[in-house]
């Protein structure tokens, strides 16, 4: 088996248009758990470090590539679309002579290694399908078996008759043969179908004309096989995918107060006792340490949060780094550069990019930090806005430990407050203000003594 694997290349097909997804979108770039189909695909062929990948790609065929403008594969380019069989064809060319071929499909994304394995051991005598079982209605290829039960062809449901129809086990489209037996078999595909086509599917009786051993076998979980074809399928698939990576993350000790009300598109990396309440949504890669509690309806996208960290309801986190025992929201939105440090607190309607938090410093309530480095131990008081960008450029705002804002002022950037230095509420502070004082800009305040409003 390792000698064959060694051997072994895999040929995507990613060329068709996906017509049934209604989209101007090739139907291998749309999205599931926030990556491309095609992805997932080549994720599961690059796991079995195959000698090569050919992406056979066609429909949309630019921005197909671009979409993977690093990844490791040989492009194949099926310039019109005229089937499976075909679009394997294409990719016949490119292969080694004693390649063991592997044939994946763009739109059947979540298929495992381990089955991938199973199937290309079996191979070795001639063909491998994997095929599963799907009672009631769907359009897959159903798989004829003859009296003794070994495989005899594959009929597509289009070409399905009703008999044919009823039958349960059907076909994957991902199967393993040797390059030279689809040498031999491609050139004999005729498109004498319903679709016109070249299927890949009718080499299964060219093999049992050749006397070439067919063999079947299943994944161990329904949704490996299932694929893309509506967007239905695609919510569906969301779904599986989604349920499956919340139960890994319970087993990892992760405590998800609802686990079909959380998704992951990307990478959630958790500690113990972390817990996550419902319709939060995290995005490419997140780290939670140990104790981290995530209130409901929160988006976390490309942070780091710290041990003990408590993040309140509705809170948008993006690429920020909070440290441990922070406190933020509810209703925060930290974007990308914010760094919090720890037991810092941030609360409600408050933005903050592009900006640092020392240890212990509050910024509770209504505010708007941008381009600002916060020393350790400072009250930002209500409403304090830093008014970082002069409509040309951006400018920072520093402010000292244990400095003191007073609410609802304006810090004009670029501008430094002192350590200690205490702003009195409601000031626009354009100048510098020195360490250990009091400042203010107020117009003084009066009184107009014997005034009356005006009555109706
Ligand atoms: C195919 C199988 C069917 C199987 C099903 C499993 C054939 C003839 N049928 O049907 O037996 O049950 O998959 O999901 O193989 N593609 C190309 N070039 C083409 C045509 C298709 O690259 O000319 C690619 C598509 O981009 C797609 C894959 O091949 O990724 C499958 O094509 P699709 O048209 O979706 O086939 P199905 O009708 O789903
Ligand atoms: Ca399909």
């Amino acid at each position: 088996m390792q000698g064959s694997l060694s051997s072994l290349e895999v040929v995507i097909l990613a060329a068709g248009q996906g017509r049934r997804m209604a989209s101007a979108r090739p139907k291998v770039l749309h999205t599931l758990a926030g990556q491309p189909l095609l992805a997932h695909v080549l994720k599961a062929a690059q796991n079995l470090k195959p000698r090569a990948i050919h992406v056979v790609y066609g429909h949309g065929g630019d921005a197909v590539r671009a979409a993977f403008p690093q990844a490791p594969v040989n492009w194949v380019l099926q310039a019109t679309q005229r089937g499976t069989g075909d679009a394997v064809s294409c990719a016949l060319a490119q292969l080694g002579a004693e390649a063991r071929v592997l044939v994946l499909l763009g739109d059947v994304p979540l298929i495992t290694q381990a089955t991938l394995e199973g199937l290309c051991a079996r191979s070795a005598s001639g063909l491998a399908l994997l095929t599963f079982h799907a009672p009631g209605p769907n359009q897959y290829g159903r798989i004829v078996r003859n009296s003794q039960g070994l495989v005899e062809r594959i009929v597509e449901w289009r070409d399905a008759s009703p008999a044919e129809r009823a039958l349960t086990e059907v076909n994957s489209g991902i199967l393993a043969a040797s390059a030279e037996n689809l040498r031999r078999w491609l050139p004999r595909l005729t498109s004498a179908n319903a679709q016109g086509e070249l299927y890949l599917t009718d080499i299964v009786a060219l093999a049992r004309a050749d006397k070439v051993a067919v063999e079947a076998i299943q994944p161990t979980t329904l949704y490996e096989v299932q694929g893309v074809n509506s967007r239905s399928d695609l919510a569906g698939l969301e779904r599986a995918f989604q349920y499956e990576s919340a139960q890994a993350l319970m087993a990892a000790g992760v405590q998800l107060m609802d686990p079909s009300r959380v998704d992951v598109r990307g990478t959630l990396t958790a500690g113990r006792d972390v817990l996550i309440d419902v319709d939060c949504v995290f995005e490419g890669d997140v780290t939670l340490g140990d104790g981290v509690t995530v209130g409901p309806h929160c988006f976390v996208r490309n942070s780091c949060l710290g041990e003990g960290a408590q993040i309140e309801s509705h809170s948008v986190i993006d690429g920020a780094h909070i440290g441990s025992r922070a406190h933020v929201g509810p209703f925060a939105r930290l974007r990308p550069g914010t760094r919090l440090d720890q037991e810092t607190r941030v609360g409600n309607f408050v933005e903050v990019k592009a900006s640092s938090v020392g240890a212990h410093s509050k910024v509770n309530h209504l505010s708007y930090i941008g381009d600002a480095t916060i020393g350790e131990h400072v009250n930002v008081g209500a409403g304090v806005i830093t008014c970082n960008y002069d409509g040309a450029r951006k400018h920072r705002t520093i402010i000292g430990d244990k400095a003191f804002i007073g609410s609802d002022s304006q810090l004009v950037a670029p501008v430094e407050i002192g350590q200690g230095a205490t702003i009195g509420a409601g000031s626009t502070v354009t100048k510098d203000a020195p360490a250990g004082e009091l400042t203010l800009s107020r117009t003084a305040q009066k009184t107009v003594s014997g005034w009356r409003r005006p009555e109706k």
